[in-house]
């Protein structure tokens, strides 16, 4: 009886544990921490207008916190992006996980398309 009852008491408490780690997850944007040396690669695009204007708008020359369901810009945020405030008061947008059916799509291979089913189970 002793036994079932520590197991029921370690039961509990890891489902409790679980549920808070659960909520941590969802509620957190620091699941990847990504930096940029923007330094650094202003340096290597010099001169060259269109990689400019790609270098101030695309997230991927940004510093970025990404968690399930936003990406937040720590420091700088791109221009253009349509950003708002997080709870925690960083700049964020919302990731949106829906691939549309056109011409784009229909180009994945078949095992981008098994890579992407794999993502979401
Ligand atoms: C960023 O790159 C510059 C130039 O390459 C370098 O001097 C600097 O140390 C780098 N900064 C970091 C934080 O790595």
């Amino acid at each position: 009886m002793a036994c079932s009852a520590i197991s029921l008491s370690i039961g509990t408490i890891s489902a409790l544990v679980a549920v808070a780690c659960l909520a941590i997850a969802f509620g957190t944007d620091n699941w990847y921490e990504i930096r940029v040396n923007r330094t650094s690669i202003r340096q290597k695009l010099d001169g060259n207008e269109e990689a400019m204007n790609e270098f101030e708008e695309n997230i991927r020359y940004f510093d970025r916190d990404e968690g399930l369901f936003r990406i937040c810009f720590p420091n700088n945020k791109p221009q253009n992006a349509k950003t708002f405030l997080s709870p925690v008061l960083t700049e964020c947008i919302n990731i949106n996980y829906y691939i549309p059916d056109n011409e784009i799509s229909d180009a994945f291979s078949e095992t981008r398309w098994e890579r992407l089913r794999k993502y979401r189970i």
